[in-house]
């Protein structure tokens, strides 16, 4: 178990700049979720702190101790990629001990360590076989498998789950939370799904472009997206956005109506404009949810209706700008039928529109 620090940590490749300036500290124990848009520099992080890949600038530590120019296998590591990455030529039981027989563990520790592995994995009757003779979920289990043999502080998931399909996808998102609440290692997990972020990690760290966006809890990020990235990123469906201008105590939305600020947003500074971020369970068709604290009414259409069967989704527009509602406990609704809907006022965020900070105070 280790605590995992990132100082001012930059990549470039060759002109590209793939990392800018990453500081990050991961707690001893805890289970961080690198999330973000393909591209954005998730993985090249993770393998910066695999050492598979050389940082540009500034220094990686693991449990206190400066890495950044230790080789990957003397780091303390261990890292299940996308692609499980086995060997096809090695049965399970080879594939998953290689390591430490290269490194020179003796034979009776490598056995009680396959042991427990495989046991925990529930991989046992499949040791005699061969990568090409298992399934997907199974090919998983075995490079969990491999990681874990090296007992190693800090665990590396690239996506591990992005090869499976949904069912057991969510399987396995349960499995390795679990392993977690049982070796108690510090865990960094890389996925472009912020469900599996939400569900599985302690920590969440947003990335764009190379930067990190924001670092907090699920909770956190859900209640309190520090930009209008994170409000669109974290949270399914995705938060809608309205667009308008500060009038004293209301925004103007293009499109005339006119909604009351909560005192939390006081002091914007009158014609500055803004851009007010819903998520679809703040706004409440008549009798079909949580009645809104400070409710904020508006009569429209439904453009589209989504039934998924314990919800419906309604797509309705106010002044010309686009929303969406959710309505439990749905009844059948068909497009053009028309609602009366609650906005949440106490649930809204406001975000500067050119920044795109978020204006809470
Ligand atoms: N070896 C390389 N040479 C040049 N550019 C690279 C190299 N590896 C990665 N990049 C670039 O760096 C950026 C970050 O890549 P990275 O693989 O870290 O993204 P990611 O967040 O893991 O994306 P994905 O979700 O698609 O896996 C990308 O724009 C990528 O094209
Ligand atoms: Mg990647």
């Amino acid at each position: 178990m280790a605590v995992v620090e990132l100082r001012n940590l930059e990549k470039w490749y060759g002109a590209f700049h793939a990392i800018r300036s990453i500081d990050l500290r991961i707690e001893d124990g805890s289970f961080v979720a690198l999330v973000g848009p393909s591209g954005c520099g998730k993985s090249t992080t993770l393998r910066m702190i695999a050492g598979l890949e050389v940082p540009t600038e500034g220094e990686i530590l693991i449990g206190d101790r400066d890495v950044t120019d230790v080789p990957s296998r003397d780091r303390g590591v261990a890292m299940v990629f996308q692609s499980y990455a086995l060997y096809p030529h090695m049965t399970v039981e080879e594939n998953m001990t290689f390591g430490l027989r290269i490194a020179g563990t003796p034979a009776p520790e490598i056995r009680s360590r396959l042991a427990h592995a495989s046991g925990m994995l529930k991989i046992d009757s499949l040791l005699g076989r061969r990568p090409t003779q298992l399934s997907g979920g199974q090919r998983q289990r075995v490079a969990i498998g491999r990681a874990l043999v090296r007992q190693p502080d800090v665990f590396l998931f690239d996506e591990p789950l992005s090869n499976l399909d949904a069912q057991l996808r969510t399987a396995m998102r349960m499995e390795i939370k679990r392993l977690h609440q049982n070796l108690k290692a510090t865990i960094v997990f890389v996925t472009h799904d912020q469900v599996e972020a939400m569900t599985m990690a302690d920590v969440i760290v947003v990335m764009r472009d190379g930067r990190v966006e924001q670092v907090g809890s699920p909770l956190d990020l859900f209640e309190r997206p520090a930009n209008l990235f994170v409000a669109g990123f974290i949270g399914a469906p995705a938060m809608r956005f309205l667009d308008g201008v500060v009038r004293g105590d209301v925004v103007a939305l293009d499109g005339g109506a006119e909604l009351p600020l909560d005192a939390a947003f006081s002091g914007l500074g009158d014609g500055r404009p803004v851009r007010i971020g819903v998520r679809p369970e703040d706004v409440v068709p008549d009798g079909h949810g949580m009645p809104p604290g400070r409710a904020w009414e508006f009569t429209a259409s439904v453009t589209l209706s989504e039934p998924l069967g314990n919800e419906t989704l309604l797509l309705t527009e106010l002044g010309g700008q686009e929303l969406l509602s959710r309505m439990y406990r749905p009844r059948p609704v068909r497009a053009g039928d028309t609602f009366r809907f609650a906005i949440d006022l106490d649930r809204i965020h406001v975000f500067d529109r050119e920044s795109g900070a978020s204006l809470r105070r």
